[in-house]
């Protein structure tokens, strides 16, 4: 939103662009949601689409594309090698991080692949603000072990600490004293930091650990999938970057690391993914791999239209109307939430609005999975589909214990420019109800459990009946609504 005031004193995000094509949305009545939610076994991502209303799982792949977007896929030059598309999207990625090598990927975790295979060796570690569960698994496939350096306001579930994202410097200093620096395969950053809930770290931050990983010769991985957030939340929220403009920040972050990658299915609202460097001998040791798992190297595994979409996102990633305006209608959801008790995540980050299911369900145990169970009772009661991120997003130890999450978050993705701001109202309306009736949800138990990433496809059943219960009670409440 630009600068503008309500009359009336509101404050509410004004979208800066309009709609110019639809898409309809179904929302099927509670009894077929039960159904559907059965179905999946209590996993939102085993959901059809066609049974759901909002779709707040991500906003991975999922952000509405610009016409100037759509208008520049129909331009790709479609060739296996040397494609000009390719050539637009190197330069673009040039002008804004000024880096010389660009490896192209199919998607983020790709990579994940590429950077893990070239660096982490066995018994090496990474050190990195937090991890995302893709970033660890190929750590740890790798041999590598991953250690969270987050600052303790991290953690906290409240707040007012605007850069919950950075690193604790002094943390990270004596991990690699204790270590030795030649046990650290690299430092990586992540951006808006996506499980601790779409959290920022200032590029004070940034320009700390860059002093420290230059006195022990460490380089810096920067993850840059969650990007524009954190270029706003800089902007808006460092009292030092004020005076800078988003492309002064983005190239300032850029020289401050080694190696960038991304998710273009985030950064630049597309499909795809990259990884930028000016360490020729990074690219160099980086490269073999793109062929190898991805594609020749002037595509590496995305299609034409995709990197033209990329180039024309990435451009529009840089002005400040257009990546405010996921933050800020994360921050009036979080805010309506907060005002009728509901516990959230504050201060308000990117990527989406974070619920506290530690805290909302209370009386269930941790190891009835608090967040998937907040996850599913949110889809019966509103047809939204929300993640949980919690433990079912962790993995068991070598012993087949539980490894119970730091937090116990149901997330719901605010994919950019997608909703509306009276669906966002009717997402905080069916939440409020269910806080309101939190003592009929009841825990999950696994039914399927996948050894690597089961939160993407396992299978849970609910302890008890307290599924039909809430249906029950949503139909006393709410008539023949659906
Ligand atoms: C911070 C971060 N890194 C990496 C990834 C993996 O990207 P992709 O889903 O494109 O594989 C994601 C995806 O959500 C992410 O949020």
């Amino acid at each position: 939103m630009s600068n503008v005031k309500f009359h009336n004193g509101e404050n509410i995000p004004l979208e800066m662009h309009k709609v110019r094509i639809v898409q309809k949305l179904n929302l099927v009545p509670i009894e077929r949601r039960l159904e559907a939610i059965s179905e999946a076994g209590n996993n939102t991502f085993l959901l059809k689409n066609c049974d759901v209303f909002m779709d707040m799982l991500t906003d991975s792949g999922v952000n509405a594309m610009s016409d100037k977007q759509l208008g520049a896929m129909m331009e790709a030059d479609d060739s296996y090698a040397g494609s000009a598309t390719f050539t637009k999207l190197e330069n673009k990625l040039r002008e804004i991080f000024g880096t010389e090598f660009f490896l192209p990927a199919h998607q983020g975790r790709a990579c994940e692949n590429i950077i893990s295979q070239a660096f982490v060796k066995p018994g090496t570690i990474v050190p990195m603000n937090y991890h995302f569960t893709t970033t660890r698994a190929h750590i740890v496939l790798n041999g590598g072990v991953v250690e969270e350096v987050i600052t303790a306001e991290g953690l906290k579930e409240n707040s007012d600490f605007p850069f919950k994202g950075n690193m604790d410097v002094a943390q990270l200093s004596a991990l690699i004293e204790k270590k030795g620096a030649e046990k650290i395969a690299y430092v990586r950053i992540e951006t808006g930091t996506n499980l601790i809930g779409g959290q920022p770290h200032s590029l004070e931050n940034m320009r700390e650990v860059r002093e420290v990983c230059k006195k022990f010769g460490i380089m810096i991985v920067l993850d840059a999938s969650l990007l524009a957030d954190n270029l706003y939340f800089i902007k808006t929220r460092e009292e030092n970057c004020k005076n800078m403009t988003i492309r002064e920040i983005a190239r300032e972050m850029a020289d401050l690391s080694d190696i960038i990658y991304f998710s273009a299915r985030k950064l630049g609202c597309a499909r795809g993914g990259g990884i930028c460097t000016n360490n020729r001998e990074a690219f160099y040791k980086m490269r073999e791999l793109v062929t190898l798992y991805e594609g020749f190297l002037t595509y590496g595994g995305m299609s034409v239209r995709e990197m033209e979409a990329i180039t024309v996102g990435l451009d529009e990633t840089m002005d400040e109307n257009m990546i405010n305006q996921g933050p800020q209608f994360i921050a009036f959801m979080v805010e309506e939430l907060q005002k009728k008790g509901v516990p959230v995540i504050t201060p308000p980050g990117g990527l989406g609005c974070h619920i506290n299911a530690m805290k909302f369900l209370e009386h269930i145990p941790q190891r009835e999975y608090r967040a998937g169970a907040l996850a599913a009772a949110l889809y019966i009661a509103s047809g939204v589909r929300g993640m949980e991120r919690g433990t079912i997003s962790e993995a068991r130890d070598d012993n087949g214990n539980e490894t119970f999450a730091n937090m116990e978050l149901l997330r719901l993705a605010m994919p950019r420019r997608v909703f509306t701001l009276s669906q966002v109202k009717y997402a905080v309306d069916r939440i409020v109800w269910l806080y309101e009736n939190r003592n009929l949800i009841g825990g999950l138990t696994f039914v399927e459990e996948p050894k690597i990433l089961r939160f993407f496809f396992g299978k849970l059943r609910s302890v008890s009946d307290w599924q039909i219960k809430l249906v029950a009670k949503f139909r006393e409440e709410f008539g023949d609504s659906l």
